[in-house]
């Protein structure tokens, strides 16, 4: 079962890596040292380096992972949750790419990464809007999950939470995609659009 999951799965997140890829490139700078919290297999920042790479950018991506899986194409630290273990202001963009709705304290895991940030926090997430929209992200988030043994604890936000969250840490967009394709075309009908969210953050001087 997680085998033939996983299998269904690979192509619909090979066109979620190329729009999130297209959607992030632009926030990028020479230069940029970029952390991918929750980075899982690493492709997303694999992804990222090499798409700036053909724009003529130079970056460098690591990862931290509370559960590192191996083999990862990006340079990745564990830890086991809390405090991360960099200074204050260490990387210009810090991303967390649907982490935050596996985490039973998002707010605290919001606040490490705006600490250890420069410049951007890039947060990919989910959104409760539409119909039926938690028993469709439930179901997406579970299949994407589950062949890797990622715990799911089917808790998303609202576009309103999401604005309190992002007010709260004193965050502004600069970007802000509260309606992404981010599948292919059916998949995207029922698991795209208006349930996913991408907010690119500005992370206040200090
Ligand atoms: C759905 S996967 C996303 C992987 C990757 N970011 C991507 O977009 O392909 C969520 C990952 O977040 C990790 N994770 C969950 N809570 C975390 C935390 N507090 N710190 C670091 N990683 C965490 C999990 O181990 C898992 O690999």
């Amino acid at each position: 079962m997680k085998g033939l999951l996983a299998h269904l799965h690979a192509p619909i997140y090979q066109t979620r890596l190329r729009v999130l890829t297209e959607l992030i490139l632009p926030y990028l700078h020479e230069g940029d040292s970029i952390l991918d919290v929750g980075c899982g297999n690493g492709t997303l920042g694999a992804k990222l380096a090499s798409a700036a790479a053909g724009k003529g950018l130079s970056v460098k991506v690591s990862g931290l992972e509370r559960f590192p899986r191996g083999g990862e194409p990006i340079p990745v630290s564990s830890y086991s949750g809390g405090r991360f273990p960099f200074d204050d202001r260490t990387f210009d963009v810090v991303i967390l790419a649907d982490v935050l709705h596996h985490e039973l304290d998002p707010d605290a895991l919001l606040r490490e990464c705006a600490r250890v940030g420069r410049r951007y926090l890039v947060i990919k997430d989910h959104q409760l809007a539409g119909p039926l929209a938690k028993a469709r992200v439930s179901l997406i988030d579970w299949a994407a999950n589950a062949p890797y043994g990622v715990k799911c604890l089917y808790r998303y936000n609202r576009p309103a939470e999401w604005n309190a969250i992002l007010h709260d840490l004193s965050l502004t967009t600069e970007g802000l995609y509260s309606s992404i394709d981010l599948y292919p075309p059916f998949f995207n009908l029922l698991f795209g659009r208006k349930l996913q969210y991408l907010a690119i953050c500005r992370i206040p001087e200090s």
